[in-house]
């Protein structure tokens, strides 16, 4: 094989740029392995990369993606640690959405043989969210109560599972009526589908958190950090009320949630004893020894594989993306590349 198909946006600003490329391959570096990709995992940071709505997106053209899983095809001189047929997971800063990919063995860890390629591009990024907001950031104790809000997404489904798992006790936020079901199937009995109101709706029913998860912002993240319990953790990694609607960024509505964003009052926190913390993963791709430890940690996590919840043909981006931002999907969302031909 001496090319590869990659998705490439000419700059940020309007999905509907993101093109299907096709290259040569150039030669291995020699502290590179080289992946044939089988399986890519969409994250909600593709969107926002891609309107140009994330503060790490990058300058000029870019391939999206954060994570894939694959087969290692050659091995750099330099490189240890892997050879050639290894079924390998991986993170990445962008570039992920290609059919190879050139990675230091680093970002690399291995694939459990139980599980399929797309679960495997379905658990680094968002286990490893869910893992350092619950246990770096949000210091879980067994027995807390938290509040997590997309309990049916990509990064909230791991923390349900993950608040489980360590004994204590997971509330599940979700916007329709149909995810809440698919919740409650999977064993999750505490899931609220989040009314206009979300401040009163937890009044109503006294709802009270030792910890919350939370991606949504607005009025969705203020009514959470006023229900929480004295000590209590606000855990903040995205901002999905931004979330275009459309391939373009409508920039007065964003703007204007801007302005309106959630802001905390350092005296109050103190007064009320609770705390907002607040992280961005991606930050750890430049920290490559802090990004190892996380990667060691993720390999130990006590967790089934992931649940992805839909599998598109690599050459399906757009409408997998499409899938992602409507706020419909269930787990993850998946690019399968084509086995080639035997
Ligand atoms: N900081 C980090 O390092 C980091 C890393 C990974 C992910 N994240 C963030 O974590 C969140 C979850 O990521 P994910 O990839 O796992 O995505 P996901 O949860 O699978 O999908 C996003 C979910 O956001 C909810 N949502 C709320 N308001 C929305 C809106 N206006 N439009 C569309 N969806 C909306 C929807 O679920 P409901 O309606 O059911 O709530 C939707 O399914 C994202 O905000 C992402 O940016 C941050």
């Amino acid at each position: 094989m001496s090319t590869f198909r990659f998705w490439q946006t000419p700059r940020a600003g309007n999905m509907a740029r993101l093109a299907l490329h096709t290259s040569k391959l150039p030669a291995l570096a020699d502290n590179h392995l080289r992946i044939k990709v089988h399986a890519v995992g969409l994250n909600f940071a593709d969107i926002f990369a891609l309107t140009g709505l994330y503060s790490a997106t990058p300058q000029g053209a870019f391939t999206p993606g954060l994570e894939f899983a694959g087969e290692v095809q050659e091995v750099g001189q330099q490189t240890q640690g892997f050879a050639v047929g290894d079924r390998v997971m991986g993170v990445t800063r962008f570039g992920g959405y290609t059919t190879v990919i050139d990675s230091e063995a680093d970002y690399l860890i291995p694939l459990p043989a139980d599980w399929d390629y797309a679960q495997g591009a379905a658990w680094p990024a968002q286990t490893l969210t869910a893992w350092y907001a619950l246990i770096h950031l949000g210091a879980l104790q067994a027995d807390q109560q938290v509040l997590i809000h997309s309990a049916a997404g990509g990064v909230g489904l791991q923390a349900m599972k993950l608040v489980q798992a360590l004994g204590a006790r997971p509330t599940g936020t979700v916007g329709s009526e149909e995810k809440a079901a698919w919740l409650r199937q999977q064993g999750f009995q505490d899931v609220l589908v989040r009314e206009t109101d979300f401040a009163r709706q937890l009044q109503r029913d006294e709802r009270r958190f030792d910890l919350v998860l939370d991606a949504i912002g607005g009025k969705v993240q203020i009514a959470s950090f006023d229900a929480l319990n004295p000590m209590g953790r606000l855990v903040v990694f995205g901002a999905a009320e931004f979330t275009p609607s459309h391939n373009r960024p409508n920039y007065l509505k964003a703007a204007w949630r801007y302005l309106r964003r959630p802001r905390y009052d350092v005296m109050e926190m103190i007064s009320s004893n609770r705390s907002v913390l607040a992280f961005n993963l991606i930050w750890l791709w430049e920290q490559k020894g802090k990004m190892q430890v996380l990667l060691e940690e993720l390999q130990t996590i006590p967790l089934p594989p992931p649940h992805v919840g839909h599998r598109f043909a690599f050459d399906d981006a757009h409408a997998a993306l499409t899938l992602l931002r409507s706020g419909q999907s269930v787990g993850k969302v998946v690019l399968e590349a084509t086995p080639d031909p035997a």
